[in-house]
């Protein structure tokens, strides 16, 4: 029974990134004449990384980021604005930092297990399951994604 929930989750999340996969030629056409092609797996990187963060960050963080979740109001701490990491960061954005945050292996002032769950050690206990992605994959995928809400947006990476 547990085993089918996994699994059918895991089929829910396919059929999501197929459903923004089917997207993506309209992504593509939008494309200027002489940029390579458009990232198609770009796009489902950042799809995947949108499905763990509606998951897992949208309560405390908030549907676009900005740190005004419905669990806001009752941690003492407030969550952190994911769309100005860059612009509190002279402008760019701290990619492998913002990782290892979410990941849970830097600690930072009041960003405790009650806070902010540690990402790592949890991914890693579901990838034993069925129909979950190796947890490296999935920090990778909320690392892009966070970075994809930065305000002003951040030069695409090469
Ligand atoms: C239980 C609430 C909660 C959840 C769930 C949560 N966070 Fe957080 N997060 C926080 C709080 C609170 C802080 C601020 C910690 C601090 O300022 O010390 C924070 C800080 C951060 C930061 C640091 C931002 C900065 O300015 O450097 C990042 C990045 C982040 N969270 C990403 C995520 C992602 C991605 C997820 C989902 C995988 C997530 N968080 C889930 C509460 C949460």
């Amino acid at each position: 029974m547990f085993y089918c929930e996994r699994a059918v989750v895991g089929l829910q999340r396919i059929a999501l990134v197929s459903a923004m996969l089917a997207i993506t030629p309209a992504a593509v056409a939008a494309q200027q004449p002489g940029e390579p092609e458009a990232g198609t797996m770009r796009e489902l990187a950042l799809a995947e990384g949108k499905s763990e963060y509606i998951v897992y960050c949208r309560t405390c963080h908030g549907d676009a980021g900005k740190g005004d979740g419905s669990m806001a109001k009752i941690l003492t701490k407030k969550p952190a604005d994911l769309t100005s990491i860059a612009a509190r960061n002279g402008g760019q954005f701290p990619y492998w930092r913002t990782f290892n945050i979410i990941a849970g292996d830097v600690e930072t002032a009041g960003h405790d297990m009650f806070q902010m769950p540690r990402f790592w050690s949890r991914f890693e206990k579901q990838a034993m399951m069925p129909g979950y992605a190796p947890a490296q994959m999935r920090l990778l995928a909320l690392t892009h994604y966070v970075e994809s809400l930065q305000v002003p947006p951040q030069p695409e990476a090469k």
